[in-house]
């Protein structure tokens, strides 16, 4: 009988791997009721020889089941954590979650590819800007009114302001550079004015300037019109209105039109104004040249179909995952 038990035992945990049975294969012989449990409580009842002889074996069989049941459960769980911790190094790996470029980067970088390949170099310019730089050497004098066209932000106690637009550049690279030139400078701007629809108090603007002996109107326009197109990946109504502003004459207004959307007006432009050219030190006759502010969230919100510009600005990622 005992070496029934023992048989029987030592091959359920043989066969078993599984932990939660080899746990239920301790209480079937050794817990409370268990079957070997119950043969070493029957010893009380039995005589002194008898209980010598069997309790010895019972005892001996208890220790067997309890080594093998040890032994089973400790090879079992070194096997879960094998197989647990084992790394397939073929898998292909779990990609970390990317980021999404701003609508305006894209539109920055694509505008940027099209102007350098139309010959134009890229600068950078400071968002803190001088008052000279950004109305007195663009023709703007203190206290015209023309000044009020830019609300302007100031700069506590000092004498600078948050640029109004990127066309102090301009001055900045005609002072150190001499014509033939072609650039572009995109950048970020700021006006104090009120948010709606198509103004933000921040935005951002390419401006270009191409100065030389023969520089006219009609360079000014098929650069643009190159520049849509490429940009739009197709023809884009466009319409020049006259416009005014102090460092250009004629100045103009550029609106473009998409299918089934409004006129939305793009950017100012115009050929330099002599008073410019003659406040970078340039010879006066000499030059001319055309220059343009593009505003580049009106073309994202072209491009992309976007009708409010203070998304771009909203950190909205359901916004931002869509480019
Ligand atoms: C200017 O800023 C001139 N510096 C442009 C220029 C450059 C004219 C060179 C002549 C020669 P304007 O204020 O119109 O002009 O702005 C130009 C473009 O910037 C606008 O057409 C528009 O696309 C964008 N823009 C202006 N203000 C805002 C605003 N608050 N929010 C978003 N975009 C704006």
């Amino acid at each position: 009988m005992l070496n029934q038990i023992r048989q029987k035992a030592l091959k359920q945990i043989e066969a078993e791997s599984d932990l939660k049975n080899l746990e239920a294969v301790y209480r079937q012989y050794l817990g409370k009721k268990g079957e070997l449990t119950l043969i070493l409580r029957s010893l009380k009842q039995m005589s002194e020889k008898q209980r010598k002889q069997k309790g010895k074996l019972a005892n001996q069989i208890k220790k067997e089941i309890k080594q093998a049941l040890h032994e089973k459960q400790e090879k079992e769980i070194k096997q879960a954590k094998v197989s647990k911790e084992w790394i397939d190094v073929t898998a292909p790996g779990v990609l970390p979650p990317q980021g999404h470029l701003n609508p305006i980067t894209l539109v920055q970088r694509q505008a940027e590819e099209i102007f350098q390949s139309m010959g134009f170099s890229i600068l950078d310019g400071p968002e803190i800007e001088t008052e000279y730089y950004n109305f007195d050497a663009l023709n703007i004098p203190k206290n015209h009114p023309a000044r009020d066209l830019w609300d302007t932000f100031w700069l506590k106690n000092l004498d600078l302001i948050l640029r109004t637009h990127t066309s102090p550049m301009q001055a900045r690279y005609m002072e150190k550079n001499s014509p033939p030139l072609r650039i572009i400078v995109p950048g970020r701007c700021f006006r104090h004015e009120a948010t709606d629809a198509s103004h933000d108090f921040q935005f951002y603007q390419v401006e270009g300037l191409m100065v030389g002996s023969d520089i006219s109107v009609a360079n000014f326009k098929g650069i643009i019109e190159e520049f849509l197109k490429r940009f739009f990946s197709s023809d884009v109504e466009m319409r020049l209105r006259p416009g005014y502003f102090p460092f250009v004459e004629p100045g103009f207004e550029i609106d473009i039109k998409r299918k089934g959307r409004d006129w939305l007006e793009i950017m100012g432009a115009g050929m330099v104004h002599p008073n410019v050219f003659s406040s970078v030190g340039y010879k006066s006759g000499k030059w001319q040249g055309f220059a343009f502010g593009v505003g580049m969230d009106r073309l994202a919100m072209l491009k992309y179909g976007i009708d409010d510009i203070r998304l771009f600005y909203g950190n909205d990622l359901r916004f931002l995952r869509q480019f």
